[in-house]
């Protein structure tokens, strides 16, 4: 099963997670009502299902109303990794003291989950991934 970013934050918001305020989009206008209802500065994100958005331009800081409507029409327009983007998350942006990566995977050999934690991004799954295809 594969979740996209704004609908895994709908998930921890329902449990009490702490997560920031944000809505999905289809079109440019939509992102722009959103913007509206924020009047604030926001990140424009593409929601596909791989990493490394923000490194291929598909995560874009704006502050104003045009700057949402233009990132949303040129991200809803990109492929990342060969998928279309289809929709853009419209978040709070927040102001990141620190970043971390935690996942938690399927360990197939021991049937088990296997917690990841990490000061750097997916990059040590990927090559987990790479190493072992099936996980
Ligand atoms: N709500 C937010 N407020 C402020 N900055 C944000 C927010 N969301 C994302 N960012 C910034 O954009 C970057 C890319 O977003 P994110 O990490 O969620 O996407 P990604 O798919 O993991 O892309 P990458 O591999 O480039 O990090 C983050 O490292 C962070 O600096
Ligand atoms: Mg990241």
């Amino acid at each position: 099963m594969n979740l996209h970013e704004y609908q895994a934050k709908e998930i921890m918001r329902k449990y009490g997670l702490p997560v920031q305020e944000g809505k999905v989009a289809t079109t440019p206008e939509e992102a722009e009502k959103i913007a509206m209802e924020y009047n604030g500065c926001v990140m424009v994100k593409a929601q596909v299902h791989t990493g490394g958005r923000g490194k291929a331009g598909g995560v874009k800081y704006a502050e104003t109303v045009d700057e949402v409507k233009n990132y949303s029409t040129s991200i809803l327009a990109m492929k990342i990794k060969n998928l279309p983007v289809k929709k853009v998350l419209i978040a709070k942006a927040v102001d990141i003291k620190k970043e971390y990566y935690l996942a938690v995977i399927m360990d197939r050999d021991k049937k088990f989950p296997l917690v990841m934690a990490s000061r750097e991004g997916g990059w040590i799954l990927k090559r987990l991934q790479e190493r072992n295809p099936r996980q």
